[in-house]
C-alpha cells in the first residue's frame, strides 16, 4: 500500500490518500500544538510513539467489538485506516475532573466523578471547538440525533474497556477525546488515541503522564510519552 495524493495536514497528523480508494494513510509527526494552536512545539518521537499507542489500543477495541477505522500498522510513523466522512463532533469522556472541567464548572482537579460525564464538542477550529449539545450538534447538521446516541454509547463502552486496560497498567485514564467517522453505513472509531488525546496520571503517584506537560511546561515530556508507550506494551 502505497501513499498517493496528500489529503489532510492536521496539527499532528497528514492524511494521504492511496491507491485503494477506501483507504487512508495516517502518518503521525511530531508536531505538537495547544490551546488550538496558540502553542506549538515538537515532540521528539511524538509520532512513532503515538502510533505504537494508538494501533495497540485500536486493537484491543476491535477485540471487544468496538468497531475502528484501523487496518494495519505499516511502520513506525503509518496507520493504514479506512476512510471515513467525519463527523465534526469531538466527544470527550471524563472519570476524574481536571483540565477544562474545572476551569469551566469549579470542580477541584482530582475529583472522582460518580459517572463518567461524556461532552460534546463542535470540531471547528475557527471557533475554538465549543462545547454543544445534542440540539446544537442537530441543528448546525453536523450529526442527526440518532447518531448522537450512538456516539454516546460507543464512547462509553470504549471507556470502560480503556479504564480496564489502563488501570492493569498503573495508570488512571483521567479522561479522554475520541473523534468518529461514517464508512458505508458504518459509524467507526476514528482518529488517534494517545497522551496527546488523554489524560493519564499514575495510579500510585498521580504524576501526570501526558500532553498536560507539554501544555503547562512541566519538563519530561518525551519521557512521560515513552514511559505511557512502555506500560501500554509490556503485558502484550
Ligand atoms: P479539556 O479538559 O481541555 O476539555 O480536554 C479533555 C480531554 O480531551 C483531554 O484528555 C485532552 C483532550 N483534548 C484533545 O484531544 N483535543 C483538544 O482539542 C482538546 C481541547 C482536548
Amino acid at each position: 500500500m502505497t501513499k498517493t495524493t496528500l489529503l489532510h495536514e492536521g496539527k499532528a497528523k497528514k492524511v494521504f490518500l492511496t491507491d485503494q480508494s477506501d483507504l487512508v494513510i495516517q502518518e503521525f509527526k511530531d508536531d505538537a500544538t495547544a490551546f488550538n494552536n496558540k502553542k506549538k512545539g515538537t515532540i521528539a518521537d511524538k509520532g512513532v510513539v503515538n502510533n505504537a499507542i494508538s494501533c495497540r489500543l485500536f486493537t484491543l477495541l476491535e477485540e471487544q467489538g468496538i468497531r475502528t477505522h484501523l487496518v494495519e500498522k505499516l511502520s513506525d510513523r503509518d496507520m493504514l485506516c479506512k476512510r471515513l466522512d467525519i463527523i465534526k463532533v469531538e466527544v470527550v469522556v471524563r472519570n476524574i475532573a481536571a483540565g477544562s472541567l474545572v476551569k469551566r464548572y469549579g470542580f477541584k482537579e482530582g475529583f472522582v466523578l460518580q459517572q463518567p460525564i461524556v461532552e460534546f464538542y463542535l470540531k471547528d477550529d475557527d471557533l475554538d471547538d465549543p462545547l454543544m449539545n445534542d440540539a446544537h450538534a442537530v441543528a448546525l447538521g453536523v450529526a442527526t440525533a440518532e447518531e448522537l446516541v450512538i456516539l454516546k454509547s460507543r464512547a462509553e463502552a470504549i471507556n470502560l474497556v480503556l479504564r480496564q486496560f489502563f488501570a492493569d497498567r498503573k495508570l488512571k485514564l483521567v479522561d479522554f477525546k475520541l473523534e468518529f467517522g461514517r464508512h458505508k453505513n458504518e459509524i467507526l472509531l476514528g482518529d488517534e488515541i494517545s497522551p496527546d488525546t488523554c489524560r493519564f496520571w499514575d495510579l500510585d503517584t498521580n504524576e501526570k503522564m501526558d500532553k498536560d506537560r507539554f501544555r503547562f511546561d512541566m519538563g519530561g515530556v518525551e519521557n512521560a510519552y515513552s514511559e505511557v508507550q512502555k506500560r501500554v506494551l509490556e503485558l502484550d
